[in-house]
């Protein structure tokens, strides 16, 4: 068993350049970065003090039992919850408390724990009422709106394997196919970060590693960056290039998957309870 050298635990510095797990030492400076980010619900310290660097262009899965803080932690992040102290870091600025859809005007797109669609329109539909959402743009008498983004809309469908069911209204559409909707949805906005919240919730074992792999190939293509919540381990060591273990609230490992795998923390934490969904 390989020792856990090299896991960043609680103390890790925030701000310091990391290396990028499986590129040796190839650093940069991070695309997203919280400082000692808290937030507290009544009596419960949802998250506690997060340290987190992502680089450009990782592929960095968030895990952790249920309740650790991931949830919690991406809408500080978005900004749809206020945090209690901290910072936060997008392209270098401090961005704690703007608001989401400021934060999703620099680059910072989302999909949710759970599914939101609009469930009437069609699969096209959502994706061009995303672009014309992300390009300011209305419906007007020159140009009608069903052509609007209309290409477009289809290239993003055909990417996320849902061009055969462009016509349909969502809301009718197979559980696994709303999620590569949402999918699609959110890089409508071309975002520069993508924080994806448990984007297989819900989905068989073969189609979460289907949509991964998906995700996975368009953030090599395009250099968008990742992170993701995840309940399966097979996926999340299938996937992501670096991980972040959470756990009450509190980062207790970080690094490399192989890394992450041999923690005894992180082993402690998991033991006895199920890994996968
Ligand atoms: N709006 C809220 N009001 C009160 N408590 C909350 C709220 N949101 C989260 N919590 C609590 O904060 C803690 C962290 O919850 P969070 O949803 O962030 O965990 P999670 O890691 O996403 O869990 P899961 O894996 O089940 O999705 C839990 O104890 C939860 O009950
Ligand atoms: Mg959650």
């Amino acid at each position: 068993m390989a020792h856990p050298v090299g896991i960043e635990g609680r103390h890790g510095s925030a701000g310091a350049p990391r290396a990028i797990g499986g590129l040796g030492a190839i650093s940069a400076p991070p695309l997203l970065e919280t400082r000692g980010l808290r937030k507290h619900f009544g009596g419960v310290q949802a998250v506690n003090g997060v340290d987190l660097a992502v680089p450009p262009g990782d592929l960095r899965a968030i895990i952790g039992p249920n309740g650790a803080g991931k949830t919690t932690l991406f809408n500080l992040i978005t900004g749809d919850i206020a945090h209690d102290t901290g910072q936060i870091y997008f392209g270098g600025e401090e961005v704690s408390g703007l608001p989401p859809h400021r934060l999703c005007r620099r680059g910072m797109g989302r999909t949710f724990q759970i599914t939101s669609i609009f469930r009437r329109l069609t699969a096209l539909e959502n994706v061009q009422t995303a672009f014309l959402s992300h390009h300011h743009r209305h419906f007007n008498l020159v140009v009608p709106a069903r052509r609007l983004y209309r290409d477009d809309a289809l290239a993003l469908l055909e990417r996320v394997g849902l061009r055969e069911q462009a016509g349909k209204p969502s809301g009718i559409l197979a559980h696994g196919d709303q999620r590569r909707l949402e999918l699609a949805i959110a890089l409508a906005s071309a975002p520069k970060l993508l924080l994806l919240d448990e984007p297989t919730a819900g989905m068989a074992p073969r189609e979460r590693h289907e949509i991964m792999a998906l995700v996975a190939r368009i953030a090599g293509d395009t250099g968008l960056t990742v992170v993701f919540t995840e309940h399966d381990m097979d996926v999340v060591f299938a996937v992501a290039r670096r991980i972040t273990v959470l756990h009450q609230g509190a980062v207790l490992a970080e690094g490399a998957p192989a890394e992450v795998r041999a923690n005894s923390d992180v082993q402690r934490v998991y033991l006895g309870q199920p890994v996968a969904r």
